[in-house]
């Protein structure tokens, strides 16, 4: 039996705490598929094809690892892929209130289906996708909050 998590996300872009907890993602299922959400109400930085093929560079050498995009009911899109299983990473207390209603809903409209949190790292606990764009907007240094690869492609759009 293939244990498969789904591990969804913005990733506008792929920072060192999403890789964090794709590594620690590894340790517990045997195959974890990293998914884009389509939203088309929300403006990016990377468009989602971007965002995918960033990801599949970085995650290059992990076999168990795949990188696609979806869009629709998140709950729909794991049983697709046969799933039953999401990951989602916590940071500080401001993720819980969201991070705990969206699995109540998830829960409600599918019962078959739970989500697993994820404790970042310590020194990864701060970053997020938001600010890392705004501190590259405003020139400042983002070596070491996202991998090589995303802060290479950051330095084209800024
Ligand atoms: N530094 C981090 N450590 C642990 N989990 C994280 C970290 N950053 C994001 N996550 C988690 O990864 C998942 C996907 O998050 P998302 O794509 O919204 O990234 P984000 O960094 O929060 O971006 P944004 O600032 O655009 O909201 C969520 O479960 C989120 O809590
Ligand atoms: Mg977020």
């Amino acid at each position: 039996m293939t244990r498969t998590a789904i591990y969804p996300g913005s990733f506008d872009p792929m920072t060192m705490g999403h890789l964090n907890i794709v590594k620690r993602s590894l340790e517990v299922f045997d195959q974890v598929i990293v998914s884009v959400l389509r939203h088309p109400e929300k403006q990016a930085m990377f468009t989602v094809e971007e965002r995918v093929a960033m990801m599949r560079e970085i995650l290059a050498g992990e076999a168990r690892v795949e990188i696609e995009s979806f869009d629709g009911l998140l709950v729909d899109y794991v049983r697709r892929r046969g799933s039953h299983t999401v990951i989602r990473g916590l940071r500080a207390v401001q993720d819980f209130e969201y991070e705990f209603q969206m699995t109540m809903m998830n829960r409600r409209l599918a019962p078959d289906i739970d989500t697993v949190f994820m404790m970042t790292d310590e020194e990864y606990f701060y970053i997020a996708s938001r600010t890392v764009k705004e501190v590259a907007a405003l020139g400042g240094d983002i070596s070491g909050l996202v991998p090589e690869v995303v802060a290479r492609e950051m330095r084209t759009k800024c």
